[in-house]
C-alpha cells in the first residue's frame, strides 16, 4: 500500500509538471524536485542499459532511407518514445509514429534500425561534468527492427507513451498514428573505459529493479510492484510523501 501511495504522488507530480510544460515533457525524471535515480553499477551493463532506457523520454532512430534524395544511405531522426510509465520500465522503447513520417517509409522498405539513446539527454552528464562523448556519459545503441504493436501489447504502449508524452493526445487524428516498438537484438552499452559492452536481449529483459518493502531501508524508494527503480531519498523532495508512511 505503501508503495502504492508513493507512485500515485508521484505520478500525480509527474502529471502536473507535464501539464505545467505544456506537454513537453521529455525528461521528466529529472525536473523540479523529481530527480534521476542513481545510475546502477557501470560494471552491470545490462543493469545500465535498462536505466538508459527508462530514464528516455527520447531517442534517435537510425534508418536506412529509402528517401531518393539519399537511398541506402544512413538516416536519423528523433522520436519521442516510452518503456513505460515513470518506475515500471519494461525495456521495450514504443513509439507513437505516422505514414507522413520519413522514417516510416523508411521502415516499410527495410525494418533494421538502431535507436540510441544517451544520459546526455538527462541532466546526469552535465551534473557530473561528463562530455556527452565521455563514456561516463552513459549511453546505448539498441538494434533491431521496428514493428507495430498487436492487440496484446496496445493497451500497454498507449499509457506507457501518453503518461510520458501527453501532448500526443492531440495530436492530429489524420496523421494516422499507430503505436510501434523496437524489437531488439543487438545491444551495445557504453558506460566505461575500454570499449562498448555487448549485453544479449535476454540480459537485458531479465534485469529486474529493486524491491523493498519499504522498511529497515530508508535509503531506498519502490516506485511501483512491477519494474522498480530504486531512488536515494536525498533526491527525492520529502514533502511529495508527506502523506505516506514508510
Ligand atoms: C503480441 O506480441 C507479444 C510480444 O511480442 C506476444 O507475446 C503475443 O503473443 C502477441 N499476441 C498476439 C495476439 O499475436
Ligand atoms: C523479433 O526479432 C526476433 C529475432 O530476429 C524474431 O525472431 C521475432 O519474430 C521478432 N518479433 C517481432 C514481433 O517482430
Ligand atoms: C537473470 O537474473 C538472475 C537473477 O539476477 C541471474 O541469476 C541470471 O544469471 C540472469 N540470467 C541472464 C540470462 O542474465
Amino acid at each position: 500500500m505503501t508503495g502504492r501511495c508513493a507512485l500515485l504522488l508521484l505520478l500525480a507530480l509527474l502529471g502536473l509538471q507535464a501539464e505545467a510544460r505544456g506537454g513537453r515533457g521529455h525528461g521528466e525524471w529529472d525536473t523540479g524536485d523529481v530527480k534521476l535515480p542513481p545510475l546502477p553499477p557501470r560494471e552491470d551493463a545490462a543493469r545500465v542499459a535498462r536505466f538508459v532506457t527508462h530514464v528516455s523520454g527520447w531517442g534517435a532512430l537510425a534508418t536506412i532511407s529509402a528517401n531518393p534524395a539519399v537511398r541506402g544511405r544512413p538516416f536519423v531522426d528523433v522520436l519521442s518514445l516510452s518503456d513505460g510509465p515513470p518506475g515500471s520500465g519494461s525495456g521495450v522503447p514504443y513509439f507513437y509514429l505516422s505514414p507522413l513520417m520519413q522514417t516510416v517509409q523508411d521502415l516499410q522498405e527495410n525494418l533494421y534500425s538502431t535507436l540510441t539513446l544517451s544520459l546526455a539527454q538527462t541532466s546526469y552528464c552535465v551534473n557530473h561534468g561528463f562530455d556527452p562523448q565521455s563514456p561516463l556519459c552513459a549511453h546505448t545503441m539498441l538494434s533491431g527492427t521496428v514493428t507495430k504493436v498487436n492487440e496484446t501489447e496496445l493497451d500497454f504502449a498507449k499509457t506507457s507513451l501518453f503518461t510520458r508524452h501527453p501532448a500526443m493526445k492531440t495530436w492530429p487524428s489524420s496523421h494516422n498514428w499507430f503505436f510501434a516498438k523496437l524489437n531488439i537484438t543487438n545491444i551495445w552499452v557504453v558506460d566505461y573505459f575500454g570499449g562498448a559492452k555487448v549485453v544479449t536481449p535476454e540480459e537485458y529483459y531479465n534485469v529486474t529493479f529493486h524491491r523493498d518493502s519499504g522498511h529497515d531501508q530508508s535509503h531506498l524508494l519502490s516506485l511501483s510492484d512491477g519494474g522498480i527503480l530504486t531512488t536515494e531519498d536525498k533526491h527525492m523532495h520529502p514533502g511529495h510523501l508527506l502523506s505516506c508512511t514508510w
